[in-house]
């Protein structure tokens, strides 16, 4: 079976943990959009791993993963992630990592572009820093250099010499900075490609080829919906496509090729970067479920902003990915409140809005509607079945259920392993 996890907020759902569980039954593990602006954190025992570009199911013996076309690489921080796991003690060969030579490469000058858009814009995105958006605005202006290019010093070269020409004059013109010498960075992105050559291949090939012998295949999410390219809450959103529909892009595998969707929800909802967020908690509740629930940005240490569920967002992710069930990550956050609020709808100027809506003032400004249920008051961490949960926490998952229209499968009551609960 091949099954896609997606994320159904602003990221951070806790993905990298249902990838880990779920990546033990299947093969493959597929990485198809984003880059190092991800960061998925799976614990084990005591060790914690943060992965930001490797598929969070590199932690399995045996398992192979690919990073797909639709990924964009800095090739200094996935060979930093290899490193630090060699280091670990677990091995990543070429018979575990597949990398597509389809798939851009961010270089020094689109992180550094990053953060100078983000200094001339009056409303900032709060990006992550990594150069992604400059990467992907390449890879779409058709002057992207791709992982295959590092492999031939010809091709880099003359890539190379095209981009420079153009950034260089952007940066001394527009931006006032010095910029960059063809020579230093073709001489280090050529020795990651020779590092890195090993793992290059046509990986959509490679997929079809292992879905055709009945492998089963994982698609591995990053971000979420609601900073979907498209769908998000543009423009505070990333540059990928983030819904369900980017796997078949970002990995050339056609859509009739997957059998199941799984979306990935928090038990209430947070944020980083800026952006409307019309359920933040605007109380003492903000620091609260931020130390509870260690909201704190993985790849940017960022503190997070934390709010209500929301059910008018997840909803939406619901329809656009079709999702077949969900998982609901970190449910124990919630364990020491009286009353937990869910937000069923939005008013604004007198009007009620049922569905997300696409104006920007509209949203920015929204007033949201909320429904009150009892807090469980206790720890479920220790939980194995659903039956063991306290009521109250059966009703709120239930009330979510009935809000959301479609099924919960998974409930994830604390960071380990085997702090989940499957239906
Ligand atoms: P995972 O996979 C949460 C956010 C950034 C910023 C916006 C654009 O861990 O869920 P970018 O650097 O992508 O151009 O920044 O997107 N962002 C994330 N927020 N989790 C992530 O990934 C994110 N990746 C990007 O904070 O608001
Ligand atoms: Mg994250």
């Amino acid at each position: 079976m091949n099954i896609v996890v997606v994320g159904s907020q602003w990221g951070d759902e806790g993905k990298g943990k249902l990838i880990d569980i779920l990546s033990e039954h299947s093969d493959i593990t597929v990485r198809y959009q984003g880059g190092n602006n991800a960061g998925h954190t799976v614990v084990v025992g005591k060790e914690e791993y943060v992965f930001h570009l490797l598929p969070s199911a590199i932690l399995h013996k045996g398992k192979v993963c690919v990073i797909g076309n639709g990924v964009v690489i800095d090739p200094k921080a996935l060979l930093k992630e290899i490193n630090d796991l060699s280091r670990r003690g677990i091995k990543v060969g070429a018979a575990r990592l597949k990398i597509s030579g389809h798939a851009h490469v961010v270089m020094p000058y689109h992180r550094i572009l990053d953060g100078l858009r983000e200094s001339k814009r009056k409303n900032k995105i709060g990006t992550t820093g990594r150069g992604i958006g400059p990467c992907y605005a390449d890879k779409v202006s058709r002057c992207g250099i791709r992982m295959v290019d590092l492999l031939n010093p010809r091709v880099l070269q003359s890539k190379l010499e095209d981009n420079l020409r153009e950034k260089n004059e952007i940066f001394q013109k527009v931006f006032n900075v010095k910029g960059f010498a063809l020579k230093s960075i073709y001489g280090e992105y050529l020795a990651y490609g020779k590092e890195l050559a090993p793992y290059v291949c046509d990986t959509a090939l490679y997929l079809n080829r292992e879905i055709d012998h009945k492998k089963s295949v994982l698609f591995e999410g990053a971000q979420g919906t609601f900073l979907d390219i498209d769908f998000g809450t543009y423009p505070f959103v990333t540059s990928s496509n983030s819904i369900v529909g980017g796997l078949c892009t970002g990995s050339g595998v056609a859509p009739t090729r997957v059998d199941r969707t799984i979306a990935c929800v928090k038990a209430y909802t947070t944020r980083v970067g800026e952006g409307p967020f019309p359920t933040e908690f605007s109380s003492s509740l903000k620091d609260e479920i931020r130390t509870k629930g260690n909201e704190f940005g993985s790849t940017t240490g960022r503190p997070r902003r934390c709010g209500w569920f929301d059910s008018v967002l997840v909803r939406y992710s619901v329809v656009i990915n079709n999702v077949d069930e969900l998982a609901i990550m970190k449910l124990d956050v919630l364990g020491d409140l009286n009353k937990i609020r869910i937000c069923t709808g939005y008013k604004y100027k007198g009007k009620i809005y049922k569905e997300f809506p696409m104006d920007f003032e509209v949203l920015s400004n929204v007033q949201p509607i909320y429904e009150e249920l009892r807090g469980w008051r206790s720890d479920v961490s220790a939980a194995r079945s659903y039956a063991q949960l306290p009521a109250n926490a059966r009703k709120y998952i239930e009330r979510l259920e009935k809000l959301l229209k479609v099924g919960v499968k998974y409930i994830s009551i604390g960071t380990k392993r085997s702090e989940i609960i499957i239906r």
